[in-house]
Protein backbone atom coordinates (compact mmCIF):
# COMPACT_ATOMS: atom_id res chain seq x y z
CA UNK A 1 0.00 0.00 0.00
CA UNK A 2 0.85 3.65 -0.77
CA UNK A 3 -0.41 6.88 -0.71
CA UNK A 4 -1.52 6.33 -4.46
CA UNK A 5 -3.70 4.17 -3.40
CA UNK A 6 -5.61 7.17 -1.40
CA UNK A 7 -8.89 8.34 -2.97
CA UNK A 8 -6.97 11.33 -3.88
CA UNK A 9 -5.57 9.39 -6.56
CA UNK A 10 -7.94 7.69 -7.90
CA UNK A 11 -8.29 7.11 -11.55
CA UNK A 12 -11.64 9.19 -11.71
CA UNK A 13 -11.33 12.31 -14.36
CA UNK A 14 -13.41 14.72 -12.13
CA UNK A 15 -12.37 14.52 -8.64
CA UNK A 16 -15.10 15.96 -5.94
CA UNK A 17 -15.30 16.71 -2.32
CA UNK A 18 -17.33 18.68 0.17
CA UNK A 19 -16.02 22.10 1.17
CA UNK A 20 -16.28 24.31 4.37
CA UNK A 21 -18.42 21.78 5.99
CA UNK A 22 -16.86 22.64 9.43
CA UNK A 23 -18.11 26.28 9.71
CA UNK A 24 -21.49 27.67 10.16
CA UNK A 25 -23.20 28.04 7.19
CA UNK A 26 -20.39 26.37 4.69
CA UNK A 27 -19.99 28.68 1.37
CA UNK A 28 -23.36 30.06 1.92
CA UNK A 29 -24.33 33.60 3.21
CA UNK A 30 -28.22 32.82 3.44
CA UNK A 31 -30.79 33.44 6.29
CA UNK A 32 -32.68 30.35 4.84
CA UNK A 33 -33.42 28.22 7.97
CA UNK A 34 -32.44 25.13 5.98
CA UNK A 35 -28.72 26.44 5.95
CA UNK A 36 -25.90 24.91 7.18
CA UNK A 37 -25.31 24.06 11.08
CA UNK A 38 -21.58 22.84 11.36
CA UNK A 39 -22.37 20.97 14.65
CA UNK A 40 -19.91 17.47 15.07
CA UNK A 41 -22.88 15.39 14.73
CA UNK A 42 -23.41 17.13 11.38
CA UNK A 43 -20.38 16.80 9.82
CA UNK A 44 -19.82 13.13 10.91
CA UNK A 45 -22.96 12.30 9.06
CA UNK A 46 -21.91 14.27 5.81
CA UNK A 47 -18.75 13.03 6.72
CA UNK A 48 -19.88 9.17 6.13
CA UNK A 49 -22.31 10.09 3.47
CA UNK A 50 -19.18 11.31 1.35
CA UNK A 51 -17.46 8.22 2.33
CA UNK A 52 -19.78 5.88 1.40
CA UNK A 53 -20.87 7.88 -2.24
CA UNK A 54 -17.22 7.52 -3.40
CA UNK A 55 -15.81 11.30 -2.99
CA UNK A 56 -12.24 11.26 -2.77
CA UNK A 57 -12.52 14.27 0.05
CA UNK A 58 -13.36 16.83 2.81
CA UNK A 59 -11.79 20.65 2.36
CA UNK A 60 -12.38 22.35 5.88
CA UNK A 61 -12.13 26.42 5.83
CA UNK A 62 -9.55 27.69 8.10
CA UNK A 63 -11.46 30.45 9.74
CA UNK A 64 -11.21 32.88 12.42
CA UNK A 65 -13.46 35.63 12.14
CA UNK A 66 -17.11 35.16 10.83
CA UNK A 67 -18.57 37.36 8.14
CA UNK A 68 -20.64 39.24 10.64
CA UNK A 69 -24.16 39.93 9.40
CA UNK A 70 -27.25 38.07 10.79
CA UNK A 71 -25.56 34.78 10.41
CA UNK A 72 -22.36 35.21 10.88
CA UNK A 73 -21.40 33.01 8.22
CA UNK A 74 -18.96 30.99 9.13
CA UNK A 75 -18.40 32.50 12.54
CA UNK A 76 -18.39 29.29 14.26
CA UNK A 77 -15.84 26.74 13.17
CA UNK A 78 -14.09 23.67 14.00
CA UNK A 79 -10.59 24.28 13.90
CA UNK A 80 -9.26 22.11 11.08
CA UNK A 81 -6.30 19.72 12.29
CA UNK A 82 -8.85 18.35 15.16
CA UNK A 83 -11.65 18.12 13.13
CA UNK A 84 -9.77 16.70 10.26
CA UNK A 85 -8.49 14.38 12.88
CA UNK A 86 -11.90 13.17 14.35
CA UNK A 87 -13.34 12.50 10.86
CA UNK A 88 -10.49 10.39 9.39
CA UNK A 89 -11.54 8.74 12.98
CA UNK A 90 -14.64 8.44 11.96
CA UNK A 91 -14.21 7.68 8.04
CA UNK A 92 -12.69 4.81 6.12
CA UNK A 93 -11.65 5.68 2.64
CA UNK A 94 -12.47 9.50 1.91
CA UNK A 95 -9.17 11.73 2.22
CA UNK A 96 -9.63 14.68 4.60
CA UNK A 97 -7.68 17.91 4.69
CA UNK A 98 -6.49 20.30 7.50
CA UNK A 99 -6.32 24.06 6.29
CA UNK A 100 -3.70 25.70 8.13
CA UNK A 101 -2.39 29.50 8.03
CA UNK A 102 0.86 29.17 7.97
CA UNK A 103 1.53 32.17 9.73
CA UNK A 104 -0.33 31.06 12.77
CA UNK A 105 1.84 28.21 13.76
CA UNK A 106 5.37 26.96 14.50
CA UNK A 107 6.45 24.37 11.60
CA UNK A 108 7.84 22.21 14.43
CA UNK A 109 4.58 21.60 16.03
CA UNK A 110 2.82 22.01 12.67
CA UNK A 111 4.75 19.15 11.32
CA UNK A 112 4.27 16.74 13.98
CA UNK A 113 0.83 17.29 14.31
CA UNK A 114 -0.21 16.97 10.45
CA UNK A 115 1.66 13.86 10.85
CA UNK A 116 -0.04 12.04 14.16
CA UNK A 117 -3.63 13.33 11.56
CA UNK A 118 -1.69 11.16 9.30
CA UNK A 119 -1.53 8.24 11.63
CA UNK A 120 -5.26 8.06 12.68
CA UNK A 121 -6.35 8.53 8.96
CA UNK A 122 -3.32 5.90 7.85
CA UNK A 123 -1.85 8.13 5.13
CA UNK A 124 -5.63 9.58 4.16
CA UNK A 125 -4.62 13.45 5.62
CA UNK A 126 -3.97 15.77 3.09
CA UNK A 127 -2.82 19.74 4.54
CA UNK A 128 -3.93 22.62 2.49
CA UNK A 129 -1.94 25.36 2.94
CA UNK A 130 -3.39 28.60 3.46
CA UNK A 131 -0.71 32.37 3.45
CA UNK A 132 -3.68 34.64 4.49
CA UNK A 133 -5.65 37.51 3.09
CA UNK A 134 -7.97 38.83 6.15
CA UNK A 135 -5.98 41.40 7.85
CA UNK A 136 -8.27 41.10 10.67
CA UNK A 137 -7.67 37.39 11.60
CA UNK A 138 -3.93 38.52 11.39
CA UNK A 139 -4.40 41.53 13.95
CA UNK A 140 -6.37 39.12 16.12
CA UNK A 141 -3.25 36.91 16.22
CA UNK A 142 -1.21 40.17 16.70
CA UNK A 143 0.65 39.13 13.38
CA UNK A 144 2.29 41.34 11.35
CA UNK A 145 0.61 40.75 7.86
CA UNK A 146 3.44 41.01 5.46
CA UNK A 147 2.92 42.70 1.47
CA UNK A 148 1.80 39.66 -0.30
CA UNK A 149 4.62 37.92 -2.37
CA UNK A 150 6.58 38.38 1.18
CA UNK A 151 3.45 35.81 2.83
CA UNK A 152 4.08 33.36 -0.07
CA UNK A 153 8.47 33.72 1.08
CA UNK A 154 7.58 32.80 4.17
CA UNK A 155 5.55 29.86 3.66
CA UNK A 156 7.79 28.58 1.35
CA UNK A 157 10.58 29.16 3.70
CA UNK A 158 8.36 27.11 6.60
CA UNK A 159 7.22 24.66 4.25
CA UNK A 160 10.76 23.08 3.67
CA UNK A 161 11.36 23.09 7.27
CA UNK A 162 8.23 20.57 7.81
CA UNK A 163 9.50 18.59 4.36
CA UNK A 164 13.04 18.21 5.91
CA UNK A 165 11.47 16.91 9.52
CA UNK A 166 9.25 14.40 7.83
CA UNK A 167 12.08 12.93 5.47
CA UNK A 168 15.78 13.77 7.52
CA UNK A 169 17.03 11.24 10.24
CA UNK A 170 19.29 13.63 11.77
CA UNK A 171 18.43 16.53 13.68
CA UNK A 172 19.43 19.70 11.99
CA UNK A 173 19.56 23.60 12.31
CA UNK A 174 18.38 26.14 10.67
CA UNK A 175 19.20 29.64 9.70
CA UNK A 176 16.29 31.09 7.50
CA UNK A 177 15.05 34.51 7.15
CA UNK A 178 12.28 34.06 9.50
CA UNK A 179 12.98 31.16 11.48
CA UNK A 180 16.52 30.12 13.46
CA UNK A 181 16.03 26.89 14.44
CA UNK A 182 18.30 24.59 16.65
CA UNK A 183 17.95 20.96 16.60
CA UNK A 184 15.05 19.96 14.65
CA UNK A 185 13.71 16.96 14.58
CA UNK A 186 10.57 14.49 14.47
CA UNK A 187 9.16 11.35 14.69
CA UNK A 188 6.89 9.70 13.76
CA UNK A 189 7.32 10.05 10.20
CA UNK A 190 4.44 10.05 7.83
CA UNK A 191 2.23 7.33 7.61
CA UNK A 192 3.67 6.29 4.16
CA UNK A 193 7.03 7.20 2.98
CA UNK A 194 5.69 10.45 1.40
CA UNK A 195 4.71 13.53 2.04
CA UNK A 196 0.75 14.14 3.43
CA UNK A 197 -1.24 15.55 -0.05
CA UNK A 198 -0.21 19.19 0.40
CA UNK A 199 -2.36 21.46 -1.43
CA UNK A 200 -1.86 25.19 -1.60
CA UNK A 201 -4.96 27.39 -2.04
CA UNK A 202 -4.70 30.71 -3.94
CA UNK A 203 -5.27 32.70 -7.09
CA UNK A 204 -3.29 35.62 -7.68
CA UNK A 205 0.09 34.74 -10.28
CA UNK A 206 2.31 34.49 -7.17
CA UNK A 207 -0.10 31.85 -5.53
CA UNK A 208 -0.63 29.68 -8.05
CA UNK A 209 3.72 29.46 -8.82
CA UNK A 210 3.81 28.95 -5.82
CA UNK A 211 1.06 25.71 -5.31
CA UNK A 212 2.94 24.56 -8.59
CA UNK A 213 6.12 24.96 -7.57
CA UNK A 214 5.66 23.53 -3.95
CA UNK A 215 2.13 21.42 -3.60
CA UNK A 216 0.88 18.49 -5.36
CA UNK A 217 -2.44 20.17 -5.97
CA UNK A 218 -3.96 23.77 -6.41
CA UNK A 219 -6.87 25.01 -5.41
CA UNK A 220 -8.14 27.97 -7.43
CA UNK A 221 -10.92 29.95 -8.05
CA UNK A 222 -12.70 30.23 -11.63
CA UNK A 223 -13.61 34.00 -12.36
CA UNK A 224 -15.28 33.08 -15.63
CA UNK A 225 -15.69 30.71 -18.67
CA UNK A 226 -14.25 32.66 -21.25
CA UNK A 227 -10.64 32.90 -19.50
CA UNK A 228 -10.29 30.02 -17.98
CA UNK A 229 -8.69 28.30 -20.64
CA UNK A 230 -6.17 30.28 -21.00
CA UNK A 231 -5.21 30.65 -17.34
CA UNK A 232 -5.10 26.74 -17.21
CA UNK A 233 -2.42 27.08 -19.60
CA UNK A 234 -0.16 29.33 -17.58
CA UNK A 235 -0.46 27.01 -14.83
CA UNK A 236 0.50 23.92 -16.55
CA UNK A 237 3.52 26.25 -18.24
CA UNK A 238 5.22 27.12 -14.72
CA UNK A 239 8.43 25.50 -13.49
CA UNK A 240 7.75 22.36 -11.33
CA UNK A 241 10.74 20.39 -9.62
CA UNK A 242 8.80 17.10 -10.34
CA UNK A 243 7.89 15.06 -13.46
CA UNK A 244 4.45 14.96 -12.57
CA UNK A 245 2.34 17.53 -13.35
CA UNK A 246 0.51 19.62 -10.62
CA UNK A 247 -3.15 18.41 -10.49
CA UNK A 248 -5.44 21.97 -10.54
CA UNK A 249 -8.54 21.50 -8.15
CA UNK A 250 -11.66 24.40 -8.62
CA UNK A 251 -13.91 25.24 -6.20
CA UNK A 252 -17.73 25.83 -6.43
CA UNK A 253 -21.28 25.77 -5.47
CA UNK A 254 -23.64 23.53 -6.10
CA UNK A 255 -27.33 24.02 -6.34
CA UNK A 256 -29.03 21.65 -8.69
CA UNK A 257 -32.65 20.36 -8.92
CA UNK A 258 -34.81 18.24 -11.49
CA UNK A 259 -35.26 21.33 -14.19
CA UNK A 260 -32.95 24.84 -14.72
CA UNK A 261 -36.00 26.49 -13.66
CA UNK A 262 -36.25 24.67 -9.93
CA UNK A 263 -32.81 25.53 -9.64
CA UNK A 264 -32.72 29.39 -10.70
CA UNK A 265 -35.77 29.47 -7.96
CA UNK A 266 -34.12 28.30 -5.24
CA UNK A 267 -31.07 30.65 -6.59
CA UNK A 268 -33.11 33.58 -6.23
CA UNK A 269 -34.46 32.33 -2.44
CA UNK A 270 -31.32 31.76 -1.25
CA UNK A 271 -30.24 34.50 -2.28
CA UNK A 272 -32.40 37.49 -3.03
CA UNK A 273 -35.13 36.18 -0.55
CA UNK A 274 -32.63 34.74 2.47
CA UNK A 275 -30.20 35.95 1.48
CA UNK A 276 -27.77 37.73 4.47
CA UNK A 277 -26.53 41.21 2.71
CA UNK A 278 -25.22 42.68 5.18
CA UNK A 279 -22.60 39.74 6.12
CA UNK A 280 -22.26 40.25 2.35
CA UNK A 281 -21.34 43.60 2.82
CA UNK A 282 -18.58 43.18 5.33
CA UNK A 283 -17.41 40.03 3.40
CA UNK A 284 -16.81 42.34 0.44
CA UNK A 285 -15.31 44.95 2.29
CA UNK A 286 -12.68 43.04 3.64
CA UNK A 287 -11.59 41.19 0.15
CA UNK A 288 -11.83 44.13 -1.52
CA UNK A 289 -9.86 45.85 0.90
CA UNK A 290 -11.32 49.08 0.35
CA UNK A 291 -10.10 49.43 -2.96
CA UNK A 292 -12.67 51.60 -5.72
CA UNK A 293 -14.62 48.97 -7.12
CA UNK A 294 -17.28 49.55 -9.67
CA UNK A 295 -20.73 49.56 -8.46
CA UNK A 296 -22.32 47.05 -10.51
CA UNK A 297 -18.82 44.44 -10.08
CA UNK A 298 -19.70 44.86 -6.14
CA UNK A 299 -23.60 43.73 -6.65
CA UNK A 300 -22.04 41.04 -8.80
CA UNK A 301 -19.62 39.82 -5.87
CA UNK A 302 -21.81 40.18 -3.07
CA UNK A 303 -24.02 37.93 -5.05
CA UNK A 304 -21.18 35.60 -5.73
CA UNK A 305 -20.50 35.84 -2.47
CA UNK A 306 -23.83 34.78 -0.87
CA UNK A 307 -24.07 31.70 -2.91
CA UNK A 308 -20.99 30.06 -2.49
CA UNK A 309 -18.22 32.85 -1.02
CA UNK A 310 -17.24 33.46 -4.23
CA UNK A 311 -16.41 30.44 -5.60
CA UNK A 312 -17.59 29.02 -8.85
CA UNK A 313 -21.33 28.96 -9.06
CA UNK A 314 -22.58 25.56 -10.26
CA UNK A 315 -26.44 25.66 -10.37
CA UNK A 316 -28.58 24.31 -12.92
CA UNK A 317 -30.55 21.21 -13.98
CA UNK A 318 -28.87 17.93 -12.61
CA UNK A 319 -27.55 17.40 -16.34
CA UNK A 320 -26.72 21.09 -16.39
CA UNK A 321 -24.54 20.39 -13.63
CA UNK A 322 -22.74 17.68 -15.14
CA UNK A 323 -22.31 19.49 -18.50
CA UNK A 324 -20.16 22.23 -16.04
CA UNK A 325 -18.05 19.21 -14.87
CA UNK A 326 -17.32 17.81 -17.88
CA UNK A 327 -16.76 21.11 -19.30
CA UNK A 328 -14.30 21.95 -16.59
CA UNK A 329 -12.60 18.72 -17.19
CA UNK A 330 -11.97 18.89 -21.10
CA UNK A 331 -10.64 22.62 -20.31
CA UNK A 332 -7.73 20.51 -18.02
CA UNK A 333 -9.20 20.91 -14.22
CA UNK A 334 -9.05 17.53 -12.09
CA UNK A 335 -12.12 18.27 -10.08
CA UNK A 336 -13.71 20.45 -7.68
CA UNK A 337 -14.45 20.94 -4.27
CA UNK A 338 -18.19 22.32 -3.12
CA UNK A 339 -20.11 23.55 -0.89
CA UNK A 340 -23.98 22.79 -0.83
CA UNK A 341 -26.53 24.53 1.33
CA UNK A 342 -26.97 22.26 3.66
CA UNK A 343 -24.26 19.22 3.43
CA UNK A 344 -26.51 16.13 4.62
CA UNK A 345 -29.92 17.10 2.87
CA UNK A 346 -28.98 18.37 -0.44
CA UNK A 347 -26.64 15.26 -0.51
CA UNK A 348 -29.23 12.80 -1.78
CA UNK A 349 -29.34 14.86 -5.14
CA UNK A 350 -25.30 14.86 -5.95
CA UNK A 351 -25.20 11.21 -4.57
CA UNK A 352 -28.55 10.20 -6.50
CA UNK A 353 -28.89 12.21 -9.60
CA UNK A 354 -25.22 13.83 -10.44
CA UNK A 355 -22.79 10.75 -9.78
CA UNK A 356 -24.35 8.47 -11.70
CA UNK A 357 -24.36 10.93 -15.13
CA UNK A 358 -21.06 11.19 -14.00
CA UNK A 359 -20.20 7.75 -14.62
CA UNK A 360 -22.42 7.51 -17.70
CA UNK A 361 -19.64 10.74 -19.20
CA UNK A 362 -16.94 8.72 -18.08
CA UNK A 363 -16.05 11.41 -15.59
CA UNK A 364 -15.87 8.64 -12.48
CA UNK A 365 -16.20 5.42 -12.20
CA UNK A 366 -19.54 4.14 -10.44
CA UNK A 367 -19.53 3.53 -6.87
C1 LIG B 1 -10.29 26.61 -2.78
C2 LIG B 1 -9.75 27.68 -1.88
C3 LIG B 1 -9.75 27.45 -0.51
C4 LIG B 1 -9.30 28.43 0.37
N1 LIG B 1 -9.36 28.21 1.70
C5 LIG B 1 -9.02 29.20 2.55
C6 LIG B 1 -9.20 29.04 3.94
O1 LIG B 1 -9.62 27.98 4.39
N2 LIG B 1 -8.89 30.08 4.75
C7 LIG B 1 -8.41 31.26 4.28
O2 LIG B 1 -8.18 32.17 5.05
N3 LIG B 1 -8.21 31.43 2.96
C8 LIG B 1 -8.53 30.45 2.10
N4 LIG B 1 -8.36 30.64 0.76
C9 LIG B 1 -7.73 31.87 0.31
C10 LIG B 1 -6.32 31.59 -0.17
O3 LIG B 1 -5.58 30.80 0.70
C11 LIG B 1 -5.48 32.83 -0.39
O4 LIG B 1 -5.12 33.40 0.83
C12 LIG B 1 -6.22 33.84 -1.15
O5 LIG B 1 -6.71 33.24 -2.32
C13 LIG B 1 -5.31 35.00 -1.45
O6 LIG B 1 -4.16 34.53 -2.08
P1 LIG B 1 -3.80 35.01 -3.51
O7 LIG B 1 -3.51 36.47 -3.36
O8 LIG B 1 -2.61 34.24 -3.93
O9 LIG B 1 -4.98 34.73 -4.35
C14 LIG B 1 -8.82 29.67 -0.14
C15 LIG B 1 -8.79 29.89 -1.52
C16 LIG B 1 -9.26 28.92 -2.38
C17 LIG B 1 -9.23 29.19 -3.86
Amino acid sequence: MSRRNTRMYSANRFKLGLFALNCSGGLTMTKAPERWQASWDNNVKAAHLADESGLEFLLPVGRWHGYRGETDTEGTSFETLTWASGLLSATREVCVFGTLHIAFVNPVFAAKQIVTADHIGKGRFGLNIVSGWNIGEFEMFGIPFKEHNRRYAYTEEWLNIVKRIWSEHEPFDVQGENFKLKGVEGKPKPYYDSYPVLVSAGNSAEGRAFAVRNADCLFTSIAKRETLADEIAVIRSTPRPTAEPATIYASGHLICRPTRKEADEYYHYIVYDMGDWEAAEHAAEIRTKGRATRIAALQTLKERLISGLGTYPVVGSYDDVVETFKWLSEAGVNGMAIGLVNYITDFPALRDEVLPRMARLGLRQAH
